[in-house]
């Protein structure tokens, strides 16, 4: 498998823009799915690339053998838009390597993690012919979109899925780039609203004072989602959360103490303070406590200099990252009951729901947390920490519910590798630890 140089490989799958929230993109997500499905066949899987009706998934197994276990290796090629492109370095679909990094949008998300476990099964296949356990991957198109198809796919293939395990590398390392194994993820549910007002955008002098403004009326709605602390102030947000155990809250302090704390932070996020709910450190906000986040807002006049205008119209794009055991049905319809009582007369609120995925949380301590925790640290030279994770795969919940299995996390991309950014960026040594990684893992796994 010599020809498989791996950052050659890693920079031919980052020259697709497959970003999956832009429909210009289809067909740049079905080249970069051909392109893994060759490669997968090219190591000696059988291969293939699935329709359906968003961007298509590719499977790729061994020969099942009944003695081995079997593994199911999650990831998702598809990647966030580059978006501002002017905060980019160099063009983010031209992989630029220096000072130990490649930089290029999905470098870390999810396109190097992935490939590091797809390299690795092919050097063990072309050392040994054969694997510890029986590999499975599922690859797909639409994981920055929700995975909207996905669940249907897995009740379809539930047998060709039957498994004992997935692991999963779309996480982080813990801030220092220590090896983690991350036992939990946050999950998110989405929601858009729009605050329509007068027929038409209006002479500010002529009707102001007299109509409601879209743009200060939502506004208003939105300043109603938190107190001053950041404490979310829908009624029963907080109802289903389930406490810290008392462990998880050494984890979180002994992370912190490694992490060289909240200076750490500031400086990744490049803030001059923290803010957030109180009797929780910044780990614990980050990884064990829900929010409701804005992630976009608009309306009225955008250009340059002044224009008088009462606008029609006024939206904004929410999203709430939950965690064990909110249900992201039951928060969508608080926090859409919450907003409609607090909506003045004069303006019409249209809420829509987008995407949702349910928290994830497994035990660390299982056999294959234990076997995955002996990969890390076999692969990074040091005991991995334990890690909650503030970001999301939506599909985690449902891997549990439609397979029935748990799915192990050991995140590979470097805590400042800008993921969703501009330079995104991945460290070629965790790249490179990481086909070591899944060689290890399989080992500890077919044990
Ligand atoms: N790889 C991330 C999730 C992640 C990153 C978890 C780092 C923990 C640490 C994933 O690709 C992602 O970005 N998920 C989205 C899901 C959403 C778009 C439905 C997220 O968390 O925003
Ligand atoms: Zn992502």
């Amino acid at each position: 498998m010599d020809q498989l140089d791996p950052l050659h490989k890693l920079q031919e799958f980052l020259r697709f823009p497959s970003v999956s929230t832009q429909p210009e993109h289809a067909p740049d997500l079905l080249c970069c799915a051909e392109w893994l499905r060759e490669l997968l066949s090219g190591i000696g899987l059988t291969a293939s690339v699935h329709s359906t009706p968003g961007s298509p998934v590719v499977l790729a197994a061994t020969p099942r053998d009944p003695a081995k276990r079997t593994v199911l290796i999650y990831g998702h090629y598809d990647v966030q838009p580059p978006d501002p492109l002017d905060g980019w370095t160099t063009p983010p679909f031209e992989p630029r390597i220096t000072d130990g990094r490649i930089y290029a949008r999905g470098a870390a998300d999810n396109k190097g993690q992935i490939l590091a476990h797809i390299l690795g099964v092919a050097k063990t296949l072309g050392e040994k012919g054969v694997l510890p356990v029986n590999v499975i991957f599922l690859i797909e198109g639409e994981e920055e979109i929700g995975s909207p198809n996905l669940a249907d796919f897995l009740r379809e293939h539930r047998e060709e899925l039957a498994c004992d395990l997935v692991a999963i590398s779309d996480t982080a390392m813990a801030p220092g780039n220590k090896p983690a194994l991350t036992y939990a993820l946050r999950g998110i549910a989405a929601m858009e609203l729009i605050v329509r007002g007068p027929a038409r955008d209006l002479h500010s002098g002529l009707f102001g004072g007299a109509v409601a403004n879209p743009v200060t009326v939502l506004a208003r709605l939105l300043a109603t989602l938190h107190d001053a602390k950041g404490r979310v102030l829908i009624p029963g947000f907080y109802d289903a959360v389930r406490p810290l155990a008392p462990w998880e809250r050494k984890a979180a302090a002994d992370l912190e103490k490694a992490a060289g704390g909240d200076a750490a932070i500031k400086e990744l996020a490049g803030v001059t303070d923290l803010f957030g709910e109180e009797g929780f450190s910044t780990i614990e906000r980050i990884g064990a406590r829900p929010t409701a986040e804005v992630n976009g807002i608009g309306g009225g006049y955008q250009g340059a200099g002044t224009k008088t205008v009462l606008p029609k119209e006024a939206f904004a794009k929410l999203t709430f990252r939950l965690v064990a055991d909110q249900d992201p049905a039951v928060i969508l319809t608080a926090a859409e009951e919450y907003l409609r009582k607090q909506t003045p007369p004069g303006v019409l609120l249209e809420v829509m729901t987008g995407h949702s995925g349910a928290a994830y949380q497994n035990d660390p301590n299982s056999r294959d947390g234990l076997a995955a925790r002996k990969a890390l640290a076999g692969a990074f030279g040091s005991e991995p920490l334990l890690l909650r994770d503030g970001g999301s795969i939506p599909i985690l919940a449902t891997l549990k519910e439609i397979l029935g299995v748990d799915s192990h996390l050991l995140g590979l991309a470097n805590p400042d590798s800008r993921i969703h950014s501009p330079d995104e960026n991945m460290l070629i040594e965790n790249f490179l630890g990481g086909i070591r990684m899944n060689r290890v893992l399989l080992e500890e796994l077919g044990k």
